[in-house]
C-alpha cells in the first residue's frame, strides 16, 4: 500500500503484524513437515502448532484443548451451527452472515432477537427465547458494522438459571485485541475468533468449544485436531496467528485504544458539526473502540466509499462482505429501519496506528465529496441538519 494512503479498514483486515510474518517465513522456509507425521519434522511443525494454541487460548483464557483451528471467523461459526442442525437456534437479528445464514439453512426454526437503535439485543428477549426451547443462542461479542459491544455474561448468567439445556455462542471476531476477552467470565460454551483482524494471517481462525459440551466437526475424514477438524494442518499460518496472539498478549493496553477512541471520537464530532444531513448509527457507550458508522442522506455508500478511494482514503461500506450487494445493510435495517439511513452509511474502522494526521486527512476531502454527492441527488434535503444523537 501507498504511504500517502489513510487505511481506516481494520475491520475489514489489519495489516499483517511483523511478529506474525517473521513466524510465517521461518515455517514456510524452514519447518516443512507434516505436523501429523509421527517423524521429527512433523514433531517440529506440531510444536510449533501447539505453542501457536497455547497462545491464543491465554489470550481468551481458556486451555488449550479447548481451542480448535479453522479456516477462520466464518468456518468457526458454521462448525457451531452444524453442532446443532436440525435444533431451535436464537441469533442476535444483527449477526454477521456467516451465523445468520448458516443458522438459518441448519436449524429446524431460527428465532432472530431484535436490537434496539443502538443494536443491543434486551435481556427480556433472551429470556423469553429461553422459554421457547431455544437449544443455541448465538450473540456476537461486538458487531462488525457499527461496533456494538453485546453484554454477553449477563446473557449467560441469565440462561444458567434456564431448567433446559441450552447453549450461548458469541462471535468475538471483531472484539479480539480491541477489548479484553475471558471466556470464563463471559460464560460462553464456544466462541469465535480470527486471526486477520489482530494481524494474523488470512484464512487461519479458532473456535473455543468449552470441555464437555456438544461438538460436531463441519469438515471429516482426518483425525487432525483431535477429530474434530480434518484437513492437514497449516502450520505456517498458526505460527502467524499464534504470533500474532502473543503480540497482543505482550503489548495490551487499554491506554492505547482509548487514545484510539478518542481520535474516533474526534471524527464523529467533526463530521456531524461539518457535515449536513449526517448521523452516527454507532453507540455513544459499549462500542468497540475502533468502530465509527456514519450515514450522510443523500449520498449514496459505493459513491462515497469509491470518492475517497481516489482520494487514498480507504474507508468502507457496512461489512466488508455485504459490499457489492445491493441490498442495505440488514445491521442498519435491524436498527433504523430506514433504507436511505442503510444505503448512505460508511465505516471507518481505525487500527492502533492510526493518528491524528488520519483523521485530518479525511476531513479535507470527506465534506467535499458528500457536498457534491448530496448536490447531484435526486432526493429533497430540508433546510435544518440531521440532528446528531
Ligand atoms: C463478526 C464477524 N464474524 C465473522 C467474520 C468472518 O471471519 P473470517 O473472515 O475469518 O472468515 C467476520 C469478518 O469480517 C466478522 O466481522
Amino acid at each position: 500500500m501507498k504511504p500517502s494512503v489513510t487505511y481506516l479498514d481494520h475491520a475489514a483486515t489489519s495489516p499483517l503484524l511483523p511478529v506474525a510474518r517473521t513466524a510465517m517465513l521461518e515455517v514456510l522456509d524452514g519447518t516443512f513437515g507434516n505436523a501429523s507425521s509421527l517423524h521429527s519434522p512433523g514433531h517440529a511443525a506440531q510444536n510449533i502448532v501447539e505453542d501457536a494454541r497455547s497462545a491464543v487460548a491465554k489470550l481468551i483464557n481458556a486451555s488449550p484443548e479447548e481451542i480448535i483451528f479453522t479456516s477462520g471467523g466464518s468456518e468457526s461459526n458454521n462448525t457451531v451451527t452444524e453442532t446443532f442442525r436440525g435444533q431451535k437456534i436464537a441469533v442476535s437479528s444483527i449477526e454477521h452472515p456467516s451465523v445468520l445464514e448458516s443458522s438459518r439453512a441448519r436449524a429446524s426454526e431460527v428465532i432472530e432477537l431484535p436490537v434496539d437503535q443502538f443494536g443491543r439485543v434486551d435481556m427480556g428477549e433472551i429470556s423469553h427465547a429461553s422459554q421457547l426451547g431455544v437449544n443455541l443462542f448465538s450473540i456476537m461479542l461486538a458487531n462488525n458494522e457499527i461496533g456494538t459491544i453485546q453484554p454477553v455474561s449477563e446473557f449467560s448468567r441469565a440462561l444458567q438459571a434456564s431448567d433446559k439445556p441450552v447453549y450461548l455462542h458469541s462471535d468475538a471476531t471483531q472484539a479480539l485485541g480491541k477489548i479484553k476477552i475471558d471466556v470464563q467470565a463471559l460464560g460462553v460454551d464456544y466462541l469465535t475468533i480470527s486471526a486477520h483482524k489482530i494481524g494474523g494471517p488470512i484464512g487461519i481462525g479458532a473456535l473455543y468449544v468449552r470441555q464437555g459440551v456438544p461438538f460436531k466437526p463441519l469438515i471429516i475424514g482426518g483425525h487432525q485436531e483431535h477429530l474434530r477438524r480434518a484437513g492437514t494442518t497449516n502450520t505456517a499460518a498458526i505460527a502467524g496467528f499464534g504470533a500474532a496472539a502473543q503480540w497482543c498478549w505482550d503489548n495490551w493496553s487499554c491506554k492505547k485504544w482509548v487514545e484510539v477512541a478518542t481520535l474516533r471520537d474526534q471524527l464523529k464530532s467533526r463530521i456531524l458539526q461539518t457535515i449536513p444531513y449526517s448521523s452516527c448509527n454507532s453507540p455513544d457507550h459499549g462500542c468497540l473502540p475502533n468502530i465509527l458508522n456514519m450515514s450522510f442522506r443523500a449520498a449514496e455508500g459505493e459513491s462515497i466509499q469509491l470518492y475517497l478511494d481516489a482520494d487514498d482514503v480507504i474507508v468502507s461500506t457496512g461489512s466488508a462482505c455485504a459490499s457489492g450487494d445491493l441490498e442495505p445493510s440488514h445491521v442498519l435495517m435491524a436498527l433504523h429501519h430506514d433504507a436511505e439511513i442503510a444505503h448512505s452509511s460508511i465505516r471507518f474502522s481505525f487500527g492502533l496506528e492510526t493518528t491524528p494526521a488520519d483523521i485530518d486527512r479525511v476531513m479535507s476531502v470527506l465534506p467535499k465529496i458528500i457536498a457534491r454527492l448530496q448536490g447531484m441527488s435526486t432526493i429533497k434535503l430540508g433546510e435544518s441538519h440531521e440532528k446528531p444523537r
